[in-house]
């Protein structure tokens, strides 16, 4: 129950178990979050057992019910259970075929039909493992599988394919979870599994095989946090805590990247140097507010590079006719390493021959491991749905990027890659100022509580902290939000500002070489003019401001492109407090998950 916990923020529609007690499974499954199991098994307990699956559920296929949570079971004697995440996309067929065969099913999910089959192998070849082998050539989609029998108590058999699964190695005692979150608390040795492999489990290990049959191996490796990571530390939700977290996230992903004399070394990106030096196109794909960093990053990486550089929706990439080639370098950012159309696009980018590079946030999964080379960001495990101190790190992490191909590649920028380095090394005592100062935002949150839309304008960098900030307060608080490019105001948007209309906006640097920090101050003018009530995030010592502005928000001097680093922190704090003082979940928002693991 602890572990399920722990993975609560990767789905919690329903929540279930399933333990071997003598010859029998026992499940226990509620609808909503793991609290109503919790509640239930208070009432009537389950017996005793050492070998158990559970799980949390995001519904795809069955509304979120008592029958349709996991595990389900198989066979007649409903002495197999099975739990899964992702989709089985062929289900509808193999489920006729099964009901043909007089095959009653209790669920609508796909899932039971796995049980099914995985029941009828096992009837005819007696083992768990090898049922399982059998069948997942059958199984179209992407699935994570985990099945215990009462006929071998002490053994849980696990697949996967697109999928996380990892495993975990205590003393005595091994573990599988779709992250190391779910067993952290037992043991910080791992091991990463690839794609289209099946682990049998018992108190003595894990055994690997491939689907053909093979034997198979896992990756062993020492995870590099432990349970307090994964704990809200004294704050009130795992958000607040995160938010609280960036200073150390930012300065953790920068650790270790400079040599001696200050030169970027990236040793973990195993691409060839030259094959770096060639490239002509730089291509970041990416979903949500992992996007969102891409496209500040884009803005750093052409300046510092001169490479063309585009930000794409990983699941609008694959479905167009995409410009890649060997010369591409496509950078896929992700905190998970999970979400399916990201993963999706970086093996559409690599069919079509160019380099992927991963920047991600968790070690063992597996989009770092279908590209060709991984960046990791350190921000600490993750938890609350809504994506903070990872945005910060991939921002960071995809500098980093930036200023090593700079470097490699010579010209104006490569001797400016140190001073950009020295310059970040300084942010994180900018966003722990921010931090501190951000009591005025609680109050501005928690006045606006009955709120019905806000509008984000920001330009330039300040553009994608706009969306950002509305990404934040759509998924936090359930409000309307827009982010827009300033600039873009006179096009349309400006039409919808009325009296009261609440408009953050982010301004840029008056210090910025760009100049557009006069143009942001005529834009907060024009839709003051219009009735709107603006609050404003600006830098210290800005005054050009004052007049317009019904509320400011300051942030430390810093130079424009680390500004984002900066900008977006009150825009969290904020939706957070609204999203709190409407009395919502801001760890776990209505309809959403943290992993993404389907398309
Ligand atoms: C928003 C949020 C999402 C994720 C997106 C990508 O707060 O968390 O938009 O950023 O689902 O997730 P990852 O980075 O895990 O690929």
């Amino acid at each position: 129950m602890e572990g399920l916990a722990r993975l609560e923020y990767r789905g919690y529609d329903s929540a279930g178990v399933a333990l071997i007690a003598g010859e029998h499974v026992v499940t226990a499954k509620r609808a909503g979050k793991l609290a109503n199991l919790v509640a239930a098994l208070a009432q009537e307990s389950l017996p005793e057992s050492g070998t158990a699956i559970g799980h949390t559920r995001w519904a795809t296929h069955g509304a979120p019910t008592d029958e349709n949570a996991h595990p389900h079971l198989g066979g007649e004697d409903g002495k197999l259970a099975l739990i899964h995440n992702g989709i089985i996309e062929n289900f509808h067929g193999l489920r006729a075929a099964l009901i043909e065969e007089g095959i009653h099913f209790q669920s609508e999910t796909d899932t039971e039909v796995v049980a099914q089959l995985l029941a009828r192998s096992y009837d005819k070849v007696g083992d768990l493992t090898e049922a399982m082998r059998q069948i997942v050539g059958e199984l179209k989609g992407a699935f994570t599988l985990l099945a215990v029998h009462a006929d071998q108590p002490g053994v849980v058999v696990g697949a996967r394919r697109n999928s996380p699964l990892v495993v975990g190695i205590g003393d005595g005692e091994t573990y599988m979870g779709s992250d190391v979150a779910a067993f952290i608390g037992y043991t910080r040795e791992a091991l990463e599994l690839a794609q289209d492999q099946i682990v049998t489990i018992t108190t003595a290990g894990a055994t690997i095989i491939n689907f053909d049959g093979t034997p198979g191996q896992g990756k062993a490796y020492h995870v590099d946090w432990d349970a307090a990571a994964a704990q809200k530390g004294g704050f009130p939700n795992f958000m607040a805590k995160e938010i609280n977290d960036q200073p150390h996230a930012v300065a953790d992903t920068l650790l270790g990247r400079t040599n001696e004399a200050g030169a970027l070394v990236l040793d973990e990106l195993r691409i060839d140097e030259a094959e770096l030096r060639a490239v002509d196109k730089i291509v970041i794909i990416a979903c949500g507010t992992a996007a969102y960093a891409g496209m500040v990053a884009k803005y750093a990486i052409e300046h510092w590079t001169r490479i063309p550089c585009e930000v794409e929706l990983a699941h609008e990439f694959r479905y167009r006719d995409p410009v890649v080639n060997a010369r591409t370098l496509v950078v896929a950012i992700s905190q998970s390493g999970e979400t399916m159309d990201t993963l999706m696009a970086v093996k559409h980018a690599r069919v079509l021959g160019a380099r992927v590079i991963a920047i991600c946030n968790t070690h063992g999964s597996t989009i770092p491991r279908e590209s060709d080379a991984a960046l990791y960001t350190h921000a600490g495990p993750e938890i609350a749905v809504a994506s903070t101190k990872a945005f910060l790190a991939q921002i960071t992490a995809c500098y980093i990027l930036g200023l090593y191909l700079a470097q490699l590649r010579g010209g104006t920028y490569a001797d400016e890659a140190q001073a950009v380095m020295r310059d970040l090394g300084e942010t994180p005592a900018k966003i722990q100022t921010v931090l501190d100062g951000l009591d005025r935002v609680r109050e501005i949150a928690r006045f606006m509580v009955d709120t019905r839309s806000v509008l984000f304008l920001g330009r330039h960098v300040g553009y994608p902290v706009a969306l950002e900030g509305a990404l934040k307060l759509k998924e936090l608080a359930y409000i309307h939000a827009e982010g827009f490019a300033a600039g873009e105001l006179k096009h349309g948007p400006i039409a919808l500002i009325e009296a009261g209309q609440p408009v953050f906006v982010i301004v840029p640097s008056p210090h910025s070489e760009h100049g557009l920090h006069d143009k942001v101050v005529s834009s907060i003018q024009e839709i003051r003019a219009r009735g709107a009530r603006t609050i404003v995030i600006a830098e210290e010592g800005d005054e050009d401001v004052v007049p317009f502005a019904d509320e400011i928000i300051r942030v430390p001097v810093t130079p424009t492109l680390l500004a984002p680093l900066l900008t977006v922190v009150p825009l969290q704090v904020f939706a957070c407090e609204l999203a709190s003082a409407k009395g919502l979940d801001v760890d776990q928002p209505r309809n959403l998950a943290k992993s993404v693991t389907v398309e």
